[in-house]
Order: C-alpha cells, then sequence, then structure tokens
C-alpha cells in the first residue's frame, strides 16, 4: 500500500524590526537568556548522542539483531541499496553521515526534524515525515553496525 501523504509548510517569518531605539538604555547589554547564537553544525545531529565509538571489526551478534530490527521497523520505508522508496535507501549513508547523526536521526527524529539542517533536506525530498520508530539506544547502536556493515558489503 502506497501512502501519499502531502504537508503543507506555512514558514511564518517574524521580524521584529526595533523601530523605538531607547538610547538612554544603550549602555546595558542584554541579559545573557536573551542572546542566541547559533549553534555550529557539527554534523552530529540533535539529540543525546555526541560521541560513539566504532567496533573495528564490527561485531557480527550486533549486525544481526540490528538487522533484525531493520526487517521490522525500517525495511517497509528503506531500503539497503540507493534507491528511495518513502525514504532514502540506506547505501552509502555511513559515508554520508556521522555515526551520532544516525543514532541522533534513529532516536531522536522529531527533534531532527525540527532542528538540523540535514534532516530538514531530506524532508523536503522525501515530502513525508519519518516517524519515531521506538527505538532504545541500544538497538539504534546495533542498527548503526547493520549499517555500516550494509557499506562495506
Ligand atoms: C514510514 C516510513 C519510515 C520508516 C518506517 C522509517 N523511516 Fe527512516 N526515514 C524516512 C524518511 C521519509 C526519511 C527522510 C527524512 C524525512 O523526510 O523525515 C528518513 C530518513 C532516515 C535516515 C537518514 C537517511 C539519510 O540518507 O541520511 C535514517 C538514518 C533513517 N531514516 C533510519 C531509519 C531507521 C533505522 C528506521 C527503522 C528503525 C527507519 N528509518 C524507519 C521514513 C521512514
Amino acid at each position: 500500500m502506497k501512502k501519499y501523504i502531502i504537508t503543507t509548510f506555512i514558514l511564518a517569518l517574524i521580524y521584529a524590526c526595533g523601530g523605538k531605539s531607547d538610547q538612554s538604555n544603550s549602555n546595558t547589554p542584554p541579559p545573557k537568556s536573551m542572546i542566541t547564537k547559533p549553534k555550529a553544525d557539527d554534523g552530529k545531529g540533535v539529540g543525546p548522542f555526541t560521541s560513539v565509538d566504532l567496533n573495528d571489526p564490527l561485531n557480527t551478534d550486533m549486525i544481526a539483531n540490528g538487522k533484525a530490527i531493520y526487517d521490522m521497523k525500517c525495511s517497509a520505508c528503506h531500503r539497503l541499496t540507493a534507491t528511495r522508496v518513502v525514504g532514502p535507501g540506506f547505501k552509502g549513508v555511513t559515508d554520508r553521515r556521522k555515526p551520532e547523526w544516525i543514532m541522533n536521526m534513529i532516536t531522536n527524529v522529531d527533534i531532527m526534524l525540527d532542528e538540523d539542517p540535514a534532516a530538514q533536506k531530506l524532508f523536503e525530498e522525501c515530502l513525508t515525515r519519518m516517524p519515531n520508530q521506538n527505538v532504545n539506544n541500544e538497538d539504534a547502536r546495533d542498527i548503526l553496525e547493520f549499517l555500516l556493515n550494509n557499506d562495506k558489503t
């Protein structure tokens, strides 16, 4: 069954122009909480994973568990080739993305789609929001192992 989900975006860009400037306060710096510095995009995505250690060689038990979860929860939307169905094909994903980004995408997809530029770009291409698959951290790590193996073979 194919489902086409058409999502309409309303992008409201609100600019605060600050028409009146209060000269008397010009020497008072704004409170720290009001300064929002955009975080530099380190390619690791948004979420709990900031550092992931990789195995060398890859762990076969983890690959097997990762594959089982892929078959059950991901294969409806993701092929292991480069072919896109609902979501992008997984071939080459571990070259395109950092391990941390992949782990954050799997476990924290809603925030990733709201805040991560690379995830948002994918959404623009796929026009479907990847649903949260309720994958725990350990299983997400096993899926990563499986994806690393998929790109090796
Ligand atoms: C209902 C369809 C669907 C299911 C099920 C799904 N995804 Fe996705 N996935 C997507 C879509 C669509 C995108 C592209 C981003 C977007 O539009 O939300 C995506 C993007 C991704 C990406 C980024 C790919 C890239 O090229 O950078 C990863 C990694 C990913 N998904 C992993 C998974 C894993 C792991 C599972 C299973 C646990 C899974 N997805 C289940 C639809 C799905």
